[in-house]
């Protein structure tokens, strides 16, 4: 496979190959480990039916269907519609999500693989999509920092995250909240392929770590954040129709943009 790197420490550029044909074991082998190092594939001019996104997902792991089952597309439960559109004085997909950094899923029990946006519409420039490399964060976290968080645990409210992400999409309902248990991860996010550590620290919610109190939690969380999103590890993607990118979870956190003019993206997640 040819391939092209796109920044310092994110990211590889895939040449020569049309995914609307199915990978062979060499190339999903490669494809697979590529993720997990440079935590970003970008495919460009892919002209990819949802038939095929789902086959292509699925020679990269198991495609399930996401959150938001209202923004499915019909026929098809493992995409997830982005968009703006509107059809019949409603919006065909969610208009906005993930704008500040996050890792997909993070508030979950299992954190998906990785994430596959495919766009299919793009009217107007903007809306760029940033990814920071987390283990390369990890490794050149200054050492007294590293030495007090190896060891920490971070406890997620999804209940707060919603609140203080997405203000607009109205208040946790009582149904959503006896749903969305907190859950526990590690912050050092342990890579399952190559073995190596993450800094975890996506979300932008002022966590709370076992054991330790608010004033001493929140601004350890807060410098990891802001150190693993420095120019240095981060790589910021311009759109272009026929894109498709495939994220590693494990590997990188990521972040949306404002936007203007129709969008429309498919997305599928991975496990
Ligand atoms: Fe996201």
């Amino acid at each position: 496979m040819k391939f092209r790197k796109v920044s310092p420490s994110v990211g590889l550029e895939i040449k020569d190959v049309n995914l609307n044909e199915a990978l062979n074991e060499d190339q999903k082998d490669f494809l697979l480990s590529t993720l997990a190092n440079t935590g970003l594939l970008i495919f460009r001019s892919q002209e990819i039916s949802p038939a095929k996104l789902v086959e292509f997902s699925s020679s990269l792991g198991e495609a399930r269907s996401y959150t938001r089952s209202q923004f499915g597309l019909e026929g098809f439960p493992e995409i997830l519609v982005l968009s703006n559109i509107k059809e019949n004085g409603r919006v065909i997909g969610s208009p906005v999500s993930g704008r500040v950094w996050h890792v997909d899923g993070h508030y979950m029990d299992e954190i998906p693989r990785a994430t596959i946006l495919a766009m299919k519409i793009l009217h107007k420039e903007g809306g760029n999509t940033s990814f920071a490399n987390m283990q390369a964060a990890w490794l050149k976290l200054p050492k007294a920092v590293a030495e007090s968080v190896e060891n920490l645990r971070i406890n997620i409210s999804r209940v707060q995250s919603r609140e203080y992400n997405y203000p607009e999409r109205g208040p946790v309902t009582d149904k959503e909240r006896e749903e969305w248990k907190n859950v526990i991860h590690p912050l050092l996010l342990h890579h399952p392929v190559n073995g190596r550590l993450g800094l975890g620290v996506g979300g932008n919610v002022p966590w709370n770590i076992p054991g330790m109190s608010p004033e001493e939690a929140i601004p350890l969380v807060t410098f990891c954040q802001e150190w693993c999103t420095r120019k240095e590890f981060v790589y910021e993607h311009v759109w272009r129709e026929g894109d498709v990118l495939v994220w590693d979870n494990w590997t990188v956190m990521h972040k949306a943009s404002p936007y203007s003019g129709d969008r429309l993206l498919h997305r599928t997640t991975i496990y």
